[in-house]
């Protein structure tokens, strides 16, 4: 037998009983004549002692030979501490070791085992299993688990029955690039990994499921960030029947069970915010409600006063910092403006406003403006004697963005940004269409499958251009502290809208019956009204530990450039099996055959 007990469970009461335990080495403190380990496992940690005094010459001289991570089974009895660790919970107990099993020796890791490590990020993810020993990655995986628990023990209560959908599937356009699968049984065909399950889950409800969902891999091919990974997971949900309202209080429902279950947050109703709301009030879809500073706009005072940087432009809007006014300094400000100058943002030039304490104004544009007209910017935007006005100039949605960007910054200095204070919204009435002006073409905003609202449907089959770009959908997101958690939409479920939209989308109708025709084809055959929604699994988990990067939350992450780097890929493949797949790759491109 390798254990009794684990290493997180022995306490008091089991002072005088002889264990087994059975871990990894955690750390050695060598005294001369007395020795204490630390034993750990998922558990916990557990210490051992061996003394000159008790133990034999030979165990005595076997426990020094222990290095970090020698996996060891050891048998002794529960003694009580003479000095207590109230730290950790086995604080109280010690164990006095009476023989020793070295089970397998270890190399020195190439970083420290702990809580906080010296390992940087390419190290970590080389030796994940080494990073995975460690406390705070492993209760994240720990939390994932639960979270996953959670949400299959919620939606089972709610009916929801959970089926899964391929993986080797015909490319479905959410936006990004597909990974493809060569089939080897049939030469020069390829499978895509599925973006998401949206036509499958569209196909259960045609075929009376009812209520879906899934805890399921997504893979997309694009562009990685802290909050992305190529492939991911969702808690992919539809429904028939439904309408939005149902949609957005049935899932309400989860979030908030979600939060009470795992972490114990009450989370209150969420608020509703309309996509054009979001973003005049803070330039973004996914807006960060932890804290103010909203957008004023400011057209109707700042223009025609002679400052042609903002008559000539599209929007004049800005923000309110509140207390900052005496904190920056000139020099601050510059290095505020150059920080929004930079290619990532772009913006042009930062004006600033500064409410004295004597009620007297101070800004970047006195040339321009009285301090009347300053006053009327400061009263319209709220600002207190002591604020701080920032505003930004130009066309209205790259202004927007821009403030956006800076907003979240001052929010982020000024530690506004809360971690534990968790504020969740639905963003709706999301545009069904956007206007490309670069490609000269629409996109979907959500995605192809998305219906317009009830009120939009007869304007969507006759309405010429003009009014494509104006249509309403009903597809709404899940915001909580600024991320983009979830994101779903009431689908089309006639066959004719459904080629209209394709065909505003820029398909030709032999391209919408080729890549969808199955989907239409099964709107044929009685299909319900139905909608849905994908929750983002791996970010729910990291805003819920109020964390920014997902990969903590990923047992085997990607790097930033797609790379698995323990088990080195992608990676070229062997000659023969391009053959049988009858693929020639250029040998130069493809780096060489291994
Ligand atoms: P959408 O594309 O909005 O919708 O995706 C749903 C949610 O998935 C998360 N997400 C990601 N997480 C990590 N890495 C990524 N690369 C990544 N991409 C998306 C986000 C997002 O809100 N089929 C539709 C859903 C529907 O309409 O029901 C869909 O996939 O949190």
């Amino acid at each position: 037998m390798y254990r009794t007990h684990n290493c997180g469970e022995l306490r008091k009461e089991n002072i005088g009983q002889e264990v087994t335990l059975s871990g990894w080495v955690q750390k050695s403190r060598d005294k001369g004549f007395m020795m204490w380990t630390d034993l750990r496992d998922r558990y916990g940690i557990t210490q051992l002692i061996f003394s000159e005094e008790k133990s034999s010459q030979e165990l005595f001289e076997k426990a020094r030979t222990l290095g970090r991570e020698f996996v060891i089974k050891i048998t002794g009895t529960v003694i009580e501490r003479t000095s207590k660790n109230d730290k950790i919970p086995t604080g109280d107990i010690e164990i006095e070791v009476s023989a020793l099993e070295v089970l397998n020796a270890a190399k020195l890791p190439p970083f420290t085992i702990d809580d906080d490590t010296d390992g940087g990020d390419d190290l970590r993810m080389k030796y994940r299993y080494l990073d995975l020993r460690r406390r705070p990655v492993q209760n994240n995986l720990i939390f994932r688990s639960n979270l996953a628990l959670e949400t299959r023990k919620y939606l089972a209560g709610e009916n929801f029955i959970e089926v899964e959908t391929p993986f080797l599937i015909k490319s479905t356009p959410e936006g990004a690039r597909d990974f493809v699968v060569p089939s080897r049984m049939n030469p020069g065909q390829f499978y895509a990994l599925p973006q998401s399950p949206q036509t499958f889950k569209q196909i259960l409800m045609v075929a009376g499921m009812d209520k879906y969902f899934q805890i399921v891999k997504c893979f997309r091919d694009e562009d990685l960030r802290a909050d992305r990974q190529p492939e991911f997971t969702q808690i992919d949900c539809e429904m028939a029947f439904v309408t939005q309202e149902e949609i957005l209080n049935t899932f309400e429902g989860l979030t908030k069970y979600l939060f009470k279950s795992t972490i114990g947050a009450d989370l209150p109703d969420f608020p509703r915010m309309t996509y054009d709301d979001a973003m005049r009030r803070y330039g973004s879809d996914k807006p960060d409600v932890r804290f103010g500073m909203e957008f004023t706009e400011l057209n109707d005072l700042a223009q025609n006063k002679g400052f042609v940087v903002f008559d000539s432009a599209e929007l004049v809007v800005g923000i309110c910092v509140p207390g900052q006014a005496e904190n920056y300094s000139n020099k601050d400000i510059k290095k505020l403006t150059e920080w929004m100058q930079r290619p990532q943002i772009g913006a042009k030039g930062l004006v600033n406003v500064k409410c004295n304490a004597d009620g007297t104004f101070k800004s970047s544009v006195d040339k321009f403006y009285s301090q009347e007209d300053l006053k009327g910017w400061a009263d319209k935007m709220g600002a207190e004697a002591g604020d701080l006005l920032l505003i930004l100039s130009g066309e209205t949605d790259k202004t927007r963005k821009q403030l956006n960007e800076l907003r979240l910054e001052m929010g982020r200095k000024l530690g506004l940004m809360k971690a534990n204070d968790f504020k969740p919204l639905w963003v709706v009435d999301f545009p069904l269409l956007e206007w490309d002006e670069d490609a000269q073409r629409f996109f979907a905003m959500h995605h192809p499958f998305t219906s317009p609202k009830k009120e939009d449907v007869q304007r969507m089959l006759n309405g010429d251009h003009e009014t494509m770009k104006n249509l309403r959908a009903d597809a709404y997101d899940l915001v909580i502290n600024g991320s983009e958690i979830g994101g779903g939409s009431i689908r089309i479920h006639d066959r004719v809208l459904q080629e209209r939209n394709f065909k505003l989308l820029g398909f030709t109708d032999e391209e919408a019956e080729d890549q969808f025709g199955f989907l239409m084809g099964a709107f044929e055959y009685g299909a319900p009204p139905h909608g849905g929604i994908a929750f983002g699994f791996d970010r729910l988990c990291s805003v819920m530990n109020g964390q920014n990067s997902i990969r903590d939350f990923i047992a085997f992450p990607k790097n930033n450039q797609g790379r698995d780097v323990m088990i080195d890929a992608p990676s070229a493949i062997a000659g023969e099996q391009l053959k049988e797949l009858q693929i020639q790759l250029n040998v130069q491109e493809s780096g060489g055959e291994k």
